[in-house]
């Protein structure tokens, strides 16, 4: 692999340099965070204690002793000493100024169910109950993990919450991961409980969700796992909507379990500030997804600070952000980041262009929304959907984000231009799974947006772009390098559930000289990402250096679809690349070989397409299946990807004498490009 490969650079597009747009006085005018002097506070010479500022947004049940112990680095332990309950800071603390207040706006798919409105005194109430039925009728207690398939429905957050409260661990699997994968997750989290939903909405369809559930379980018998109670939500209270079959001794109703806890009062347990708040499964560049562990008190200030700083959530908004709970967006900035600052937060359960392109702007204009968070991707089909649509609708943002991939500035003037009504702030957030909140993001009103670029370090992140061998890119250099973290902050995960050797080499192993320090500065973060950095420290994200394509702004393991790809019997081998695409960003294209024997075909390509569905999950189905007579390959056997990314792409493949079979380069160029 060439240096540029490594690093990256070949990511790069030639974006020019993007002209400043500055924040709305009216937005600055009632921003929550309008002092300059935060970066001084928060400099590297007030580390660690700065971060104390973030501690202090939650209420504690004992104070911590220590801010920052580093004896097992780089597993970081923050607030130590401290005491706390998550349920306790996201609801209960709440009701004495608002418990008439709406915690959460559920808006069904279906246009004619109406909106829920839920205060935190329901959701008090709700929580409380359904934590006794994990207590006292699953007999989970503190430290148990219990794994969620749940669709976007307030049950999803009211079970976390009551997980929380008994500080039960979390492993929410997203509602559209297949059983296979639900499975594994329930194994590797050693689960013996899986809660569940029959059914949900999904572009007019309600779909049969709980017999998804009934493969995961069987996958992790399989496997080892042994799940005794399996909890069923209904979308319809008192209706099944789903045509599996309850297995007696084994399945209940949470419907029906609830009336034997109805007005239950279950006291929060005050957890250490180092407790496991959740698990959130991500993929990496090796096979198994690896189980991203986050802590209660660093991880719950981390993100109640970001809410308020940086998506500027005052307890009068309305707060929308479109992500799914069942990834990390949805766990810090739909569910504890808001919830733990008093937010009214909206949870819509289904696609935003159901039943047209009007829908998202119509719950927008209906709830009064000024707070509005969502991907680059969805941006992009709305605007497909329809363009001027936005114009039609009576609502005001006054803040909206954009998350989860690199947006191009045509589609960033879209946001602004026609969805913002030029009136509201962007901030372009860039951070991951194990972050738990932002590292990269303007200040809404302290810092005037660039289209394209994320920003500079939040408040508490000090990134620096290091090139292969460990040397800094100086900002404005116009060089790309891989984008890590100088410092550890509180946000961070703890590790990766069971495999502590995996966390140090995969996010340290590059950049650490000396894997017996205790020193915090000898362990930068690799994030994993190529970045430049302009001369004004502003960054821009270039994409993945590892096996890992980010579709829609979720991320999927190269390695997981291929596996997938190779279940099928006549396979041989399998390459999945990332390819292009107008709307998700970048979809999967699978190039398969096959075994001696057999012929390519349509049945095949839907066979193999079909696979990775069930294997991984819908959304990992690929864009593409090309059934290849061979792989570009090495001189060694290697797969040589890059040269299928080009033929997808449509770019030069470059110099391909050197490999073991270069004829079948343009072979498959012509199958591909016609
Ligand atoms: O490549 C970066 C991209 O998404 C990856 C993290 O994915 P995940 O853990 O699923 O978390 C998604 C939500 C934070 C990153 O390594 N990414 C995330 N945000 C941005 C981004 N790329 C460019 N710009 C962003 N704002």
């Amino acid at each position: 692999m060439s240096e540029q490969e490594k690093s990256g650079t070949h990511y790069a597009v030639h974006w020019q340099e993007e002209d400043y747009y500055y924040p709305p006085a009216e937005f600055v005018g009632q921003a929550n965070m309008t002092d300059p002097k935060v970066f001084e506070r928060f400099s590297l010479d007030n580390f660690p204690e700065c971060f104390k500022e973030m501690a202090d947004l939650l209420d504690w049940d004992q104070y911590w002793h220590t801010t920052l112990d580093t004896s097992d680095a780089p597993c970081w332990k923050w607030f130590v000493g401290g005491k706390l309950n998550a349920s306790y800071n996201c609801v209960d603390r709440h009701l004495a100024k608002f418990k008439n207040k709406t915690a959460i706006h559920f808006v069904p798919e279906p246009e004619n169910e109406p909106i829920m409105h839920m205060t935190y005194q329901e959701l008090y109430r709700r929580v409380n109950e359904t934590a006794a039925v994990l207590r006292d009728f699953c007999g989970l207690k503190a430290g148990d993990r219990v794994t969620l398939h749940l669709p976007m429905t307030p049950e999803l957050p009211i079970t976390m919450l009551a997980c929380a409260r008994l500080g039960v661990i979390h492993s929410q699997v997203f509602a559209g991961f297949s059983g296979q994968a639900c499975g594994e997750r329930i194994w590797d989290s050693e689960s013996r409980v899986l809660i569940t939903m029959d059914g949900y909405y999904r572009n007019g369809k309600l779909l049969d969700h709980k017999s998804i559930g009934d493969t995961a379980v069987d996958v992790a018998a399989k496997l080892g796992q042994q799940v005794d109670k399996v909890l069923v939500w209904q979308r319809y209270p008192g209706k099944y909507s789903s045509s599996a079959s309850m297995i007696e001794g084994r399945d209940y109703f949470m419907n029906d379990l609830l009336k034997t806890y109805a007005r239950t009062y279950v006291k929060p347990v005050s957890m250490p500030a180092e407790g496991i708040l959740f698990l959130m499964y991500t993929s990496g560049s090796t096979g198994r997804p690896k189980g991203v562990q986050h802590s209660i008190g660093g991880y719950l200030s981390y993100v109640a600070y970001m809410s308020k700083v940086i998506q500027d959530i005052h307890p009068e908004d309305v707060y929308w952000c479109m992500a799914d709970i069942g990834w990390i967006t949805g766990h810090s900035f739909i569910v504890y980041g808001p919830l733990a600052i008093a937010a009214s937060t909206v949870i819509y359960e289904g696609v935003p262009t159901y039943p047209d392109a009007g829908r998202v702007w119509r719950i927008a204009e209906e709830l009064d929304v000024n707070i509005f968070h969502t991907s680059p991707t969805a941006i992009r089909q709305l605007r497909k959907a329809g363009p001027d649509e936005p114009a039609k609708y009576n609502y005001k943002f006054k803040h909206m984000t954009t998350v989860g991939e690199p947006i191009e500035p045509e589609v960033w003037k879209w946001y602004y231009n026609v969805v913002g009504k030029g009136k509201a702030a962007i901030v372009d957030t860039w951070w991951q799974t194990e972050t738990g909140g932002f590292l990269c993001s303007t200040v809404p009103a302290l810092a005037p947006m660039k289209p394209g670029s994320a920003g500079p370090g939040v408040p508490g992140i000090h990134p620096v772009i290091f090139d292969d061998e460990g040397n800094e890119i100086p900002a404005g250099s116009g060089k790309a390098g891989n984008i890590c973290i100088r410092n550890p902050w509180p946000g961070l995960m703890q590790t990766i559930w069971k495999d502590r050797d995996r966390y140090v080499s995969t996010y340290f192993g590059k950049y650490n000289k000396n894997p017996e320090s205790k020193d915090w500065r000898d362990w930068p973060y690799m994030a994993g990402d190529a970045a430049v950095m302009a001369a004004d420290g502003y960054v821009r994200i270039l994409g993945r250096v590892d096996d890992v394509i980010n579709v829609a702004g979720h991320r999927l393991g190269t390695k997981e679809i291929e596996s997938a790809a190779l279940t099928v019997e006549e396979v041989a081998e399998a390459a999945v690349i990332a390819a292009k695409d107008e709307i998700k960003g970048t979809v999967p294209d699978l190039y398969v070989s096959l075994k001696p024997g057999y012929e390519p075909s349509q049945e095949l390509v839907a066979k193999i397409s079909g696979a990775v569905a069930t294997v991984v999950g819908k959304i990992a189905r690929p864009n593409k299946v090309y059934i290849v007579p061979d792989m570009p390959k090495t001189r060694s056997g290697k797969i040589m990807r890059r040269i299928l990314a080009s033929i997808s792409n449509r770019t030069d493949v470059g110099d391909v004498t050197s490999l073991s079979n270069p004829e079948v380069v343009e072979h498959i160029r012509k199958q591909v490009q016609g």
